[in-house]
């Protein structure tokens, strides 16, 4: 089994420095893939309450042989829960459809500006991992102006920003406002989530000079930027794979190019976009 080195978050909590995604798997399947996933070497689980797969996901982890505190479950607060009373209430229904006591990462899913309610829902979180049922808190697509709203209002910073990330969305300027803050950039849709980026020429060729996978490049491309990826998939022969990416490095000519790939974001503007 691959080894997955860690990485230390601002708030002392040690995590793989590679995660597992989980949307949008349902039902039974969710839970034999993630119980692979798990078979495969992950250790750090990524659903949401809005996944609707917490259940599964929490069975897959109960049932997986491994020790639940070996286990790092990240789930998120979705946009209709959002508010300090209903954040509340929000964790208790997923910690128990997770089947857990604790959450190893609890995450605002987006800010929902227009809402105006992420710095209570902050609060809130605040006050939860103060009383252990969440060991990290963090934040899901936020941008400058968000995270320092958090820690302007409250003092307390977010230890990890989950943002859309890959070769043809590379947010700079992002990754760099997290780094300032001391908090750690998580990858969603890492592998681009199908879009085409694993067939491009300069991703396979860089491949096939280092005898990986299209994949295994650009996950080690996320790494070598500093970032966390999560890709989620269904096959346990790529969910190995996308582990196995210690045992290479790309040059920094190499990076620059995967990063020069930048055509857009796939998903939504966290400004705007409306998540419910
Ligand atoms: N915070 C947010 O707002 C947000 C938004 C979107 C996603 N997420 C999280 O981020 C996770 C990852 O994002 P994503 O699932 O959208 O996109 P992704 O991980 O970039 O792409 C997933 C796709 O890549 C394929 N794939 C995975 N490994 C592969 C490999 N080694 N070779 C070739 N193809 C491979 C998968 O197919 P197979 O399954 O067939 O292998 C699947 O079609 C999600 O599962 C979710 O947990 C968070």
């Amino acid at each position: 089994m691959n080894t997955v080195p860690s990485r230390v978050l601002s708030d002392g909590a040690t995590i793989p420095a590679v995660g597992f995604g989980t949307y949008p798997l349902s039902g039974s399947d969710a839970e034999s893939v993630v119980r692979d996933a798990i078979a495969a070497g992950h250790r750090l689980i990524d659903t949401a309450a809005g996944y609707g797969n917490e259940a599964e996901v929490g069975r897959a982890v109960a049932t997986s042989g491994v020790p639940r505190e070996e286990v790092f479950l990240m789930t998120k607060l979705r946009g209709r829960d959002q508010g300090y009373e209903r954040t509340l209430a929000a964790f208790e229904e997923s910690a128990a459809r997770l089947g857990v006591d604790y959450v190893d990462i609890y995450l605002i899913h987006w800010p929902l500006p227009r809402l105006d309610a992420y710095a209570d829902s902050w609060r809130a979180m605040i006050k939860l991992r103060e009383e252990g049922r969440i060991r990290s808190i963090g934040v899901s697509n936020f941008t400058p102006v968000h995270l320092d709203r958090l820690s302007e209002e409250t003092g307390v910073v977010p230890s990890v920003n989950q943002i859309e990330l890959h070769p043809n969305f590379t947010q700079p300027g992002q990754r760099d406002a997290d780094a300032a803050r001391s908090i750690a950039t998580m990858s969603w849709g890492p592998l681009g989530r199908g879009s085409g980026i694993l067939a491009d020429p300069v991703v396979t060729g860089l491949a096939r000079a280092h005898g990986v996978t299209p994949a295994q490049a650009v996950l080690r491309w996320h790494v070598q930027l500093g970032a966390i990826p999560i890709a989620k998939s269904a096959t346990p022969e790529r969910q190995r794979a996308n582990l196995d990416i210690f045992g290479f490095e790309l040059t920094a000519d190499e990076v620059a190019a995967l990063s020069g790939l930048e055509r857009g974001r796939l998903g939504g503007d966290p400004d705007t976009y409306e998540e419910f």
